[in-house]
Parts: structure tokens; C-alpha cells; sequence
């Protein structure tokens, strides 16, 4: 069974917050609701094949772009020029920060 977190929290981490500020600015629109049938951050089913790829893999598929069997995930979320690699690094760092917390609630 998928569990799901509250995605509202800012991580404390300075690099996973910035992930985070990045993630909802330029994700959360599609990676929140699942628009154009994007997988759901709090989902971790619809992760799990994903982070087997391994991090560099999805790094570069949110960097570069990456069409895969359920959609179109869009360069840099879409806005190519707002922010840096590393930024978009961040990003996907805290989609999987999250989703570990997904998989063991902490409670
Ligand atoms: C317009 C909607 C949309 C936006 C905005 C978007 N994504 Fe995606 N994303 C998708 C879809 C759709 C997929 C699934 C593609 C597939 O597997 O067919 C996806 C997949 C991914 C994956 C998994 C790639 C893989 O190899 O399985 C990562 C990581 C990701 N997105 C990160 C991001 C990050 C980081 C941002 C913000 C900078 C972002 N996405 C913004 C739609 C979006």
C-alpha cells in the first residue's frame, strides 16, 4: 500500500530546502496531482521502478527532459532558464527525501 506524507514541511537541510522551493515552483503542478499523468510525490508505488534507474539517471531525465511510457516530463520542469543544474539537482533530491519519509513515516 502506497503511505503518503505531508509535502507542506521545508526541510531544514539548506540543500533540500532549496529542492524544496524549486519543487514548488516548478514541480509541484504536476508531481502533487499527477497532472499529465506525472508519478505523485507522496505515491511511493509509482517511484519505486524510477529510483532503481538510480539518482544520476533521474537527475539528467529532469535536467534534459525525459519522455517515459506514461507522459512528458519538461526540461528543468518546463522553465528552462530559472534555474541552474544543481538546482534541479535539489529538486529531485528532495522528491526522494520525501519519498523515503513516505515509505517510514516517522511517528
Ligand atoms: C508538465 C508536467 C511536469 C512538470 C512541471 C514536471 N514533471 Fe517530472 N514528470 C512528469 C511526467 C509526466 C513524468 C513521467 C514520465 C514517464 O515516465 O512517462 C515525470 C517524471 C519525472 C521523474 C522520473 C523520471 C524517470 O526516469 O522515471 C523525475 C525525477 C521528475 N519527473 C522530476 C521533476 C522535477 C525535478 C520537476 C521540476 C523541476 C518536474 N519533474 C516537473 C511531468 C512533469
Amino acid at each position: 500500500m502506497p503511505r503518503s506524507y505531508p509535502t507542506g514541511e521545508k526541510p531544514t537541510d539548506p540543500h533540500l530546502a532549496k529542492g524544496y522551493e524549486v519543487y514548488r515552483e516548478g514541480c509541484m503542478g504536476c508531481h502533487d496531482s499527477g497532472a499529465a499523468q506525472a508519478p505523485v510525490l507522496t505515491n511511493s508505488d509509482e517511484w519505486r521502478e524510477r529510483i532503481d534507474k538510480g539518482k544520476e539517471t533521474l537527475y539528467r531525465h529532469a535536467i534534459d527532459g525525459y519522455h517515459g511510457n506514461s507522459g512528458f516530463c519538461p526540461p528543468k520542469g518546463g522553465s528552462p532558464g530559472s534555474w541552474s543544474d544543481d538546482e534541479v539537482r535539489a529538486a529531485v533530491d528532495y522528491i526522494m527525501f520525501t519519498l523515503a519519509r513516505a515509505v517510514t513515516p516517522e511517528e
